[in-house]
C-alpha cells in the first residue's frame, strides 16, 4: 500500500534535506584572527580542478570575513567534538573567541591565512574563485588547494567504522553512522 504524502512548510521543508554531514569553516578577519563557523550546508562541485562551495549567511560574521579574505578551511569534525561543534554553530566570532571559548587548537595552514582545526580528522584549504546570491546566503565557491586528512582513517574513502561523522538532525541534534549497520565494501 502507497504512503500518504504530507505537505510541509518551507519553513521546516529544508530539514528533508538533513541529516547532512556538518563541517567546521574556519576564515580571518584583516588582523589575522581566526573565527570559526559550524556549516551543514557544504557540498563538492568540481573534481578537476577541486572546488568544493559553501552556503553562508548574509548575517554570519564569517559570512564578512569570507567575502573580503577571499579564503577558508573546510574541516571536517566528528562525534568527538559535537559539543565545540554546536558552540562554534551559536555563538558568533562578533562577540566570542571561538578558538579561544571551545579550547580548539588552530594549526597553520599551508597555502592560506585560515588555519586548520587540530581535533578534525580532515581539512580542505580554499581560495574563493566564485561566489552567487542564494536568497539569503552566498554560496562561495572554493578552489582546493590543500587536502589532508588523519593517518589510518582514510584509502580512498573514509573507514566508515572509524570516523563518526556529525550529521545535522535539525536544531541542536545531530546523528552519525552506526558501524554495526555499516557494511564497507572494502577492506582498509
Ligand atoms: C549544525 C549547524 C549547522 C549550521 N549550518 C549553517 C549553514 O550551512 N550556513 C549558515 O550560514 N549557517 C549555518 N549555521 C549557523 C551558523 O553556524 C551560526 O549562525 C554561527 O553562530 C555563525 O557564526 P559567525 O557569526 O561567527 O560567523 C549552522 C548552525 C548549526 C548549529
Amino acid at each position: 500500500m502507497l504512503v500518504e504524502k504530507v505537505e510541509l512548510e518551507s519553513k521546516s521543508a529544508w530539514l528533508l534535506m538533513h541529516p547532512r554531514h556538518t563541517v567546521l569553516v574556519t576564515c580571518v578577519d584583516g588582523e589575522g584572527k581566526p573565527n570559526i563557523i559550524t556549516l551543514a550546508w557544504s557540498m563538492v562541485t568540481s573534481f578537476n580542478p577541486f572546488m568544493v562551495a559553501i552556503s553562508v549567511g548574509f548575517g554570519r560574521y564569517s559570512h564578512d570575513l569570507i567575502k573580503t579574505g577571499r579564503e577558508f578551511v573546510v574541516n571536517v569534525p566528528n562525534m568527538d567534538i559535537v559539543g565545540e561543534t554546536l558552540f562554534c554553530g551559536r555563538n558568533s566570532g562578533r562577540d566570542a573567541d571561538k578558538f579561544a571559548e571551545t579550547g580548539l587548537t588552530p594549526l597553520a595552514a599551508k597555502h592560506v591565512k585560515p588555519p586548520l582545526i587540530a581535533e578534525c580528522i580532515a581539512h580542505l584549504e580554499c581560495k574563493v574563485v566564485n561566489e552567487m546570491t542564494t536568497g539569503d546566503h552566498t554560496l562561495f565557491v572554493g578552489q582546493v588547494v590543500s587536502a589532508t586528512v588523519n593517518e589510518g582513517i582514510f584509502d580512498l574513502g573514509f573507514d566508515p567504522g572509524k570516523i563518526r561523522p556529525i550529521l545535522h538532525n535539525g536544531g541542536d541534534d545531530f546523528v552519525t553512522i552506526d558501524p554495526n549497520v555499516v557494511t564497507p565494501s572494502r577492506k582498509l
